[in-house]
């Protein structure tokens, strides 16, 4: 085996690198970058950085080169929403007002929206897996892509996970091996509500077609989503799978073990891709 990671100097990304190298897993993290190179050396000090690839331009052709060799891609690419620091106002101004639901407003730095770096980065990704003989793709996406009028996709007016739905499709129609995770809200949480974000003290839930989108329990440490993550690589079950996954409450339920015994335990592996119609919402 030898793992992609993209990237991989992200959050999560950063986990799954640490965690890979912890197994003893040969791993190639690839970063757009000589500043996110740095940003994951510094987070993951057992990186050797002549490991990483630095591409600047997620298009097949530079990343094929990267990719020669290697038998699984990790994806954990991402568009990034940036705060309009100035709507904060509004949010405090709309809680003094008893207001409720007052949400700050984002935006996307140019040539970064989703369309540019969920859709077409990642399909530029998939593509260039096929043309260097991966076997098998592992994409991390996100809960809520059922849902059209979810905040995420209101969000700069980016529809940030519906561009995120079509790379998941395209990777299912590529011929690909596929194994498609939607988490749900990643732990640690920006902002001031502090929440456990420990690994391996939670139990781990999987759904799908986003039955956990409203649901009590709808968040997931960043380090647990990477122990699945690594997890995939070994897994037979999580072959041609799609599924959400969140956790319990720490001290609720008994705590994650081994991916095919939590995926062995679910009812569906398969989401329902038929819907929303993706093509007229994101031809409009
Ligand atoms: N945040 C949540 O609550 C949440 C919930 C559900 C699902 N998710 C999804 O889970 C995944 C991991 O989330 P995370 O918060 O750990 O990620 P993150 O920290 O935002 O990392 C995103 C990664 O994407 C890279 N990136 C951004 N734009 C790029 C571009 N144009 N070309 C190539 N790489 C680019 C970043 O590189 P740099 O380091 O160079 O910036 C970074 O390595 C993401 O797909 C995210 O959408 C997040």
């Amino acid at each position: 085996m030898k793992i992609i990671v993209t990237g991989a100097s992200g959050k999560t990304g950063q986990i799954v690198v640490r965690k890979l190298l912890e197994n003893s897993v040969d791993v190639r993290p690839v970063v757009r970058s000589e500043a996110s190179k740095a940003k994951l050396k510094a987070a993951v000090p057992a990186v050797d950085p002549a490991n990483v690839e630095v591409v600047e331009s997620f298009e097949k052709a530079s990343l094929v080169p990267a990719f020669q060799g290697c038998t699984h891609l990790v994806i954990l690419t991402s568009s990034q929403p940036k705060l309009v620091v100035s709507s904060l106002f509004g949010v405090v101004w709309g809680k003094l007002m008893g207001k409720k639901g007052v949400r700050p407003s984002f935006y996307f730095a140019e040539g970064q929206e989703p369309e540019r770096v969920d859709w077409i980065g990642q399909r530029e990704q998939i593509d260039a897996a096929k043309a260097a003989g991966i076997d098998h793709v592992i994409l991390i996406s996100s809960m809520g892509g059922t849902d059209v009028d979810h905040f995420l996709n209101t969000m700069g007016n980016g529809r940030i996970l519906l561009w995120k739905r079509k790379a998941e499709k395209y990777l299912m129609a590529s011929g690909l091996k596929y194994t498609i995770i939607h988490p749900g809200g990643l732990l640690p949480h920006p902002g001031p509500k502090r929440e456990s974000c420990e690994g391996g003290k939670r139990e781990l839930v999987v759904g799908v077609d986003d039955e956990h989108l409203n649901a009590d329990d709808r968040t997931i440490p960043r380090e647990d989503l990477a122990e699945v993550t690594v997890q995939c690589l070994t897994c037979v079950t999580c072959v041609n799978t799609s599924w959400d996954l969140v956790s319990k409450k720490e001290g609720q339920g008994v705590v994650f073990s081994t991916l095919a015994k939590l995926l062995q335990s679910a009812k569906s592996l398969h989401c329902d891709f038929s819907k929303p119609d993706l093509d007229s919402l994101l031809a409009a």
